[in-house]
């Protein structure tokens, strides 16, 4: 059976209906084959009035089927190979057209026959106006491919292309990039590993404010807190998120609270740490504020201006001293002198685990990718770069792992650690 690409991921086929979602569907493909996936395309004819084959092939690496009747591509492989070649068929954005003809059991165009021919899991995610989406002959459809066992993403609600409110929005590509390809991945935390356990994640940067214009925060982008919050969730975790701003939605199912300075996020994870099993500080929390704000916006009069800062206090280091306290881990992000800093910090702190990365212009911060070491009592691992949405299912399946080694057994090595000094030392 021909392959084009080796990979050790999932072999999935992607198919593309004609919604206005299917503007994100080279993202889309981005996503999956960040997670080792070979991704083939079949784009029905409406969907080419959205997004372009070009933009597909080069993203996907493969030529886009479009058409039941190409003799050179059948010739190439046949739609029947295509059907058996992939372990999974995923159409996304899906209309109520397609569900409507995948309700039928029809056979009308390339995806639809595919659909047909395949014994491999079919999963759609769904994307219309939300009138559309509640109407009720939708709605049959939908229970109709249900109960044949095609499974279901989203739609998610919010606003929509239309300009209105309501349920009809495709699910967030790296949302059905993770669900597709845990189904049967190997890597990641599995679901249900993390059932019954309260996780408390922070995320993002502080801004701390100097005047009502003017702040002092850092390049924090909370990408890595974010994807280390969708794994916990993904894992079966109840998941509270303490996130300062950031640009990116709240991952689904997680309970998020914004916060902006130091001194809230402190606030918010002492009124929420009761009970939390696993804290993950993932926040880059501004080390320094000014001693006060003014009330009206600085001027320039003078050459030098001079800010007086006051040290914030460490949340982290406060979670980790709470007796008893949950399982805890920080993140450490050093320009140099990495794995020297992150030990020193795991010994001050008395942590459970410390992830470190390096961070500068060019890496760690606002990025989509890291490369991280990790660390605890007696133990490290190593992680090549990766996706941070891939690297967190890795790094919540080893956090799970060393919480299950001394706190699932009865041991409780942070419980029976020493007390911390009233103000632990900050790295
Ligand atoms: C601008 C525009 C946007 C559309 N967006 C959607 C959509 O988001 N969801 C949907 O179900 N249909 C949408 N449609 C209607 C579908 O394109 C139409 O039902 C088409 O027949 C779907 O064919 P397909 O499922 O074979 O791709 C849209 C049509 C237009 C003109």
């Amino acid at each position: 059976m021909p392959r084009f690409i080796e990979t050790d991921g999932m072999n999935i086929l992607l198919g593309i209906s004609g919604g206005i979602a299917a503007y994100k569907t080279p993202e889309l493909v981005r996503r999956l084959r960040e997670r080792s996936a070979d991704v083939q395309i079949v784009m029905t004819a409406s969907a080419e009035e959205f997004v372009t084959e070009t933009a597909l092939q080069a993203v996907s690496g493969h030529p886009v089927r479009n058409n039941l009747w190409d003799k050179e591509a059948e010739a190439s492989m046949s739609h029947i190979d295509l059907a058996r070649w992939a372990d999974v068929v995923l159409i996304a954005p899906a209309t109520a057209e397609i569900m409507a003809r995948l309700a039928g059991g029809a056979a009308s165009d390339l995806l639809t026959t595919l659909c047909l021919a395949t014994e491999s899991p079919i999963v759609i995610a769904p994307a219309m106006n939300h009138v559309m989406w509640s109407n009720a002959a939708v709605q049959a459809n939908r229970k109709t491919l249900e109960q044949r066992g095609i499974e279901i993403i989203g739609p998610d609600s919010g606003s929509q292309a239309c300009g209105e409110t309501g349920a009809g929005r495709m699910s967030d590509p790296d949302e059905i990039a993770a669900i597709v390809c845990g189904r049967n991945s190997s890597r990641g935390a599995a679901p249900g590993l993390l059932d019954g356990k309260a996780v408390l994640v922070t995320a993002g940067p502080t801004r701390e404010p100097i005047d009502p214009v003017r702040y002092i925060s850092n390049r924090s982008s909370g990408k890595m807190g974010y994807a280390m919050a969708a794994a916990a969730r993904a894992a079966g975790a109840r998941v509270v998120l303490i996130s300062g701003p950031v640009d990116i939605s709240s991952p689904r199912g997680v309970e998020t609270i914004a916060v902006q300075t130091a001194e809230e996020m402190y606030e918010a994870t002492h009124a929420q740490i009761a009970d939390v099993d696993i804290f993950i500080a993932a926040a880059a929390v501004s080390d320094y504020r000014p001693d006060s704000v003014e009330a009206q916006k600085i001027k320039k009069n003078d050459a030098t201006l001079t800010l007086r800062l006051t040290r914030s206090k460490d949340i982290l280091a406060s979670v980790a001293a709470l007796q008893p306290g949950p399982f805890a881990v920080g993140f450490a992000a050093e320009t140099n002198d990495v794995r020297k800093y992150a030990l020193a910090k795991l010994k001050n702190k008395q942590l459970d685990m410390i992830i470190a990365n390096k961070v500068g212009s060019d890496r760690g911060f606002d990025h989509d990718e890291n490369t991280v070491d990790v660390y605890w009592q007696g133990g490290s691992k190593s992680y090549p770069t990766a996706a941070k949405t891939a690297l967190a299912e890795d790094l919540v399946l080893l956090i799970a792992e060393r919480y299950e080694a001394v706190r699932g057994t009865g041991t409780q090595p942070s419980l029976a650690r020493p007390k911390h000094a009233t103000n632990p030392e900050k790295d």
